[in-house]
């Protein structure tokens, strides 16, 4: 399929992009290969490593109750090996902010978690639950964690995400992705302009914008063009695409569609 190119062009808006795009490479994938087998093969640690030399910004790691990929060894590791910033992800419950309080990574994502899910499906319920996240989210932001919440592109959602003092949303980009794949093209784009609409809408209220969910090189593009994202967060992709072509050559390559993205959105220099 064709890399879509899209972005600011046609949207009639002024638009230059905030700063630089950051690529976050989420390892827990590699953790799932190990853990198929047990013992220490593929490492999640090296991964980072080879992330770091690839280009990535930062590594995200979710640590999800039932440990089924990560483990606390490797946040471990993580946290007292690698020179990136961690941007550790995990669902808002005590247990989990015990741990991120130990260890005070750079970031902490808060996620909606399932043990049945296959992943994260959807985005945290936020509206309906502000009182207990604003209190849950305070003490991790006092240790100097920078937190986000992961949301759908849904108005109601960002407002919440700004009334608990949030700095930084998430969007969650599954749909547009779970379109783009099946072929529904009227929903893939329709996911877009949301996505697009609430990007824009969530920094008008001064949340810092990041996204993530199921890109990949042919759905990066568009979402990498939005002016308001300040980072994408990438993994499951990039680990698959690691048995093909190796995890150095998936990180640049999606490192270029990136940069190639903001480039054609707002001219030289704005990758
Ligand atoms: N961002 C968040 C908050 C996530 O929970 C995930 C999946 O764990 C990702 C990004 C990365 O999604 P994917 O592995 O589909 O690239």
């Amino acid at each position: 399929m064709p890399e879509m190119t899209s972005g600011a062009a046609g949207t009639g808006k002024p638009t230059r992009p905030l700063g630089r795009l950051r690529l976050g490479v989420n390892i827990d994938h590699v953790a799932t290969i190990r853990n198929a087998r047990g013992g220490g093969h593929p490492d999640p640690l090296r991964a980072a490593r080879v992330a770091e030399a690839a280009g990535a910004d930062g590594i995200t790691a979710h640590l999800r109750e039932d440990r089924r990929h990560i483990t606390d060894a490797d946040i471990e590791a993580l946290v007292s090996t690698i020179s990136l910033p961690l941007n550790f992800e995990m669902a808002a419950t005590d247990e989990m902010q015990a741990i991120a309080l130990r260890h005070r990574p750079h970031a902490v994502c808060i996620v909606p978690e399932k043990r049945e899910e296959r992943t994260t499906e959807g985005g945290l319920e936020v509206a309906a639950d502000e009182n207990r996240l604003a209190h849950f989210i305070a003490p991790l932001r006092e240790a100097g964690c920078r937190v986000s919440i992961f949301i759908a592109a849904d108005r109601r959602q960002i407002e919440a995400a700004a009334r608990i003092g949030a700095p930084v949303i998430e969007l969650h980009t599954g749909a547009y992705c779970d379109a783009h794949a099946d072929g529904r093209l009227a929903e893939r784009d329709a996911e877009l302009a949301r996505l697009r609409d609430m990007a824009a809408y969530a920094h008008s209220l001064g949340l810092e914008v990041h996204a993530g969910h199921g890109l990949t090189y042919d759905t990066v593009s568009p979402v990498a063009a939005f002016p308001e994202v300040m980072e994408l967060n990438i993994g499951h992709f990039l680990v698959g695409e690691a048995i093909f072509s190796g995890l150095d050559s998936a990180i640049r390559r999606m490192r270029e569609v990136m940069d190639r993205a903001r480039r054609e959105a707002f001219g030289e220099g704005a990758a």
